[in-house]
């Protein structure tokens, strides 16, 4: 790269131009015919050319050569990383849980790293999304990878990330994410003095995450637009024997190229990867009694073609302070019509007193009831309603209109929670129609 210092331009979605070398970027109507310094100019579109403008998404790459220069693809064998539909659905109303992924011993990159727990919807009909967790303990230096399949959000839980993109490059550290778009080529390496890292993938089949709308919040609040950040224009200028890996209708095939697909020098668009820092969101609940929605938590959302009905919401449980009165604090028992994936990034989560732990993820798919175990329910109870600040806590939750389907390596992995059910066999009654 020209650079090793990390830039980032600020603002989500914005029409960025970015450039390397001085004047890349052609200006207006006196572009040349042939590109600055002998680039080769490439349209990447991640919506249909007619999207209304506020989805239109595109970005104009100027590369040292166009991506066609590549050989002919194979078939990759990777068993551990599924997509919707599965050749044998099966969703299964049983509330479920695992321990975190365990680390690999073996030199294992990112992709090979990949390992599905549960998808919905349908990836070629750009519904639903997988989901993914990764374990990786070796750097991607000759291979890269990207996915035809939907837009990767990561959320890293052990282990800063060095996310080096046709774009630029991100580092995304435990509390950060970040989203790398629908066919953006990149690879994986990890953050100076990691030595492994574990996290979750959301791989998104359907229309690129947003920020949801604020409604009656009005114009500030939860996720800012201006804390996401995206990488500036970034190249190397490199030829070997690299392979590109691509994920395309559910499989994984293999090219090679003789030269480093990292060779943008300069771009502009609103079609980029981007970060954003947890710690900024704005937390916004109740300041007098009950719960609002969890909707209040979202950080970013994909549209379905249904409205206020998401094919994916990204919602957090972030640090914060609980003021409510009269009110059970924890989240209350519930049955969703949407389905629930949830994991955690650092922390303990306030429905449960031990069980669900940094690395490990729970599913509650739709209709299938949950809420504190049966010791956070005593304690919740029996507490004193003071001004109370949740500290050490980051969870959060892939939500979906679609149920989710368990992929059968995580049913049948040695990390799965056979018993998690057990955790509300305690609950006892306490009913007593004597006293009101
Ligand atoms: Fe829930």
């Amino acid at each position: 790269m020209v650079t090793d210092t990390l830039e980032y331009q600020s603002g989500f979605r914005n029409h960025f131009a970015t450039e390397a070398l001085p004047d890349a970027l052609p200006k207006g109507q006196n572009s040349p015919q042939r590109c600055a310094y002998g680039l080769y100019a490439e349209q990447l579109t991640g919506s249909a050319f007619t999207s209304p403008r506020p989805q239109n998404l595109r970005s104009w790459l100027y590369r040292i050569r166009p991506s066609v220069v590549q050989g002919a693809y194979q078939p990759l064998d990777n068993r551990r990383v599924a997509t919707a539909p599965l050749a044998e659905p099966a969703a299964d109303p049983n509330q479920m849980r695992w321990d975190p992924a365990p680390l690999p011993e073996a030199p294992t990159d990112f992709v090979d790293g990949l390992l599905t727990i549960a998808v919905n919807g349908d990836a070629g009909a750009q519904s639903g999304c997988g989901v993914h967790v990764y374990a990786f303990n070796a750097d991607m230096t000759e291979r890269f990878f990207y996915d035809a399949d939907g837009e990767l959000l990561i959320v890293p839980q052990l282990g800063t990330l060095r996310l080096r993109t046709e774009l630029g490059e991100l580092e995304v550290a435990n509390g950060e994410i970040a989203v790398i778009p629908r066919g953006i080529k990149f690879q994986v390496r990890r953050g100076d003095g990691v030595d492994a890292a574990r996290g979750y993938v959301c791989e998104n089949y359907g229309s690129p995450l947003e920020l949801p709308g604020l409604g009656p919040i009005g114009a500030n609040g939860l996720a800012n637009p201006r804390d996401f950040l995206s990488p500036v224009a970034a190249y190397e200028d490199r030829q070997g024997d690299i392979t590109l890996v691509a994920k395309f209708s559910g499989r994984f095939w293999r090219t090679r190229l003789d030269h480093s697909p990292l060779d943008v020098v300069a771009w502009h668009g609103n079609y980029a990867p981007y970060k954003y820092d947890l710690a900024n969101f704005n937390t916004i609940n109740t300041v007098s009694f009950d719960h609002p929605d969890p909707s209040i938590f979202t950080v970013l959302t994909s549209a379905s073609d249904t409205p206020g009905m998401a094919n994916l919401d990204f919602v957090i449980f972030p640090p914060r302070w609980m003021v409510a009165e009269n009110t059970f604090r924890p989240p209350w028992f519930h049955r969703n019509l949407m389905s629930e994936f949830m994991g955690l990034v650092h922390g303990a989560y306030d429905a449960k007193a031990e069980g669900f732990v940094p690395g490990g993820a729970s599913l509650h798919n739709c209709m299938s009831p949950h809420g504190p175990d049966a010791e956070t329910f005593d304690k919740a109870a029996a507490a004193e309603l003071t001004p109370q600040y949740l500290g050490n806590t980051l969870a959060f939750m892939f939500e979906s209109r679609y149920v989710y389907h368990p992929t059968g390596t995580a049913l049948d992995a040695d990390f799965r929670q056979r018993d998690y059910v057990d955790v509300w066999s305690t609950l006892r009654s306490h009913f007593d129609p004597t006293q009101p």
